[in-house]
């Protein structure tokens, strides 16, 4: 694992900080916060720069307006969630570079904050422009990194900032890198990964870096499907991601070679149309008419076979569509069985989080990250550019 220079490395009183945070939290139809956790996860460093008298900058996205100022958009209800969870006010400029941002940092006192509008509303951000980079680092003396949701991205708040300022990561970020960095340094074994969801061809990078690092990989989900057509299995009326058949056949081959285990759903819940319940098929018996939307029971025994002599278990995506009820059974209870078994689990994945909060099996994990394709490069081995241009420690 790489440490890098965090918070408590550095001067802090009456210093002007950048810090960027990912608040890209989810909304309601009306606009408001759904759902605060990755603003509930940066309050400790906010807190400690609180204390230590520092003069906050938090920088953040939100969405993808596309480099428009775009009202949906507006970090205003974030600031307001913060503002109530810090019990202190954040008062938010309407805009990132110009006159408001400019006068009102200019007037933040030791332990106070400011939040600038969302980053993406101007187009220097995605872009990483230089001149916009350089624009935000003359507002601070210090950049601090704790949005580690978005440091796969070569952006100008995560990697153009970081180059023009000394920089150090936030405790968000050092607690993400220490606990992934679980997975991919020498993870107790057996190491079984769950991999779920519903695009095969976006995880296929994980699930080839897991093939040779993982004892078993257990597929459920939609992104099974590929895999049980490769297997001679029809799946009815469901959505074969279509292409995949050299991937997939090399991916197994991997698997094999490195002598790691691939465990497929052996049993599927489908929904017919007419049909007044979901019916468990086996995957050799799919009626022609039938979409498969959940693994099936037995599938759920089999997963928790596995499950029961690992260590480590690492887990990314839904095992069926899980937001509807009835197809929510094989997500739970593989998750809610993990919870007695001892070792070392971690979750990851934007609707995985998502979805174990609102299934209640968060407590199966000692870890979920608040990163979505970030967690999952960094699980595959990639290097965050956002990380790497933080100096180490
Ligand atoms: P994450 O964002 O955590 O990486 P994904 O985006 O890959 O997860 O997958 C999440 C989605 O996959 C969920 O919204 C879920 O409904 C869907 N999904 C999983 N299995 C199925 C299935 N069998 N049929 C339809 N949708 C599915
Ligand atoms: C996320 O939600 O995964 C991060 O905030 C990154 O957002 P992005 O995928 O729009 O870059
Ligand atoms: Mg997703």
């Amino acid at each position: 694992m790489v440490e890098k220079r965090g918070i408590g490395d550095v001067a802090l009183r009456g210093r002007r900080v950048l810090l960027r945070v990912d608040f890209n939290v989810p909304q309601d139809p009306s606009g408001q916060v759904a759902d605060d956790r990755r603003i509930q996860e940066a309050l400790p460093t906010l807190h400690h720069l609180q204390t230590s008298g520092a003069r906050t900058i938090l920088l953040s996205h939100l969405g993808r307006p596309d480099g428009h100022r775009d009202p949906r958009f507006s970090l205003k209800p974030v600031a307001r969630r913060l503002s109530s969870l810090l019990g202190q006010p954040v008062p938010l400029a309407d805009d990132i570079v110009g006159i408001h941002a400019l006068e009102m940092s200019a007037r933040i006192e030791n332990g106070q904050f400011l939040m600038l509008e969302n980053l993406r509303f101007n187009p220097g951000e995605e872009a990483n422009d230089p001149a916009f980079a350089a624009q935000l680092a003359r507002l601070g003396d210090l950049f601090v990194q704790d949005a580690f949701g978005v440091l796969h991205r070569n952006h100008a708040s995560t990697v153009g900032v970081p180059k023009r300022l000394p920089s150090v990561a936030g405790l968000l970020v050092a607690r993400e890198v220490r606990e992934l960095s679980r997975l991919v340094d020498a993870p107790s074994r057996p190491y079984v990964v769950i991999v779920g969801g519903a695009k095969v061809s976006d995880k296929l990078p994980l699930l080839t870096s897991l093939a040779g690092r993982a004892d078993a990989l257990l597929l459920g989900g939609a992104l099974s499907f590929p895999f049980l057509a490769a297997a001679g299995h029809a799946l009815g009326a469901s959505r074969v991601e279509a292409g995949l058949e050299p991937d997939v056949a090399a991916l197994l081959a991997a698997t094999k070679s490195a002598g790691s285990e691939v465990v497929l759903p052996t049993d599927l819940v489908v929904d017919r149309p007419g049909a007044t319940a979901p019916e468990v098929v086996h995957v050799d018996a799919v009626p022609t008419d039938a979409t498969a939307r959940d693994i099936g029971p037995a599938t759920r025994e089999r997963f928790l076979r596995a499950l029961s002599t690992s260590r480590t278990v690492f887990w990314n995506g839904p095992l069926g569509q899980a937001e509807d009820p009835r197809y929510a059974d094989g997500t739970r209870e593989v998750l809610a069985g993990l919870r007695s078994v001892p070792g070392y689990h971690v979750g990851a994945g934007g609707d995985s989080a998502r979805v174990a909060r609102e299934l209640g099996v968060m407590e199966s994990f000692q870890f979920v990250s608040t990163g979505g394709g970030a967690a999952l490069e960094f699980v595959e081995g990639v290097e965050l550019p956002g990380l790497a241009v933080l100096p180490n420690a």
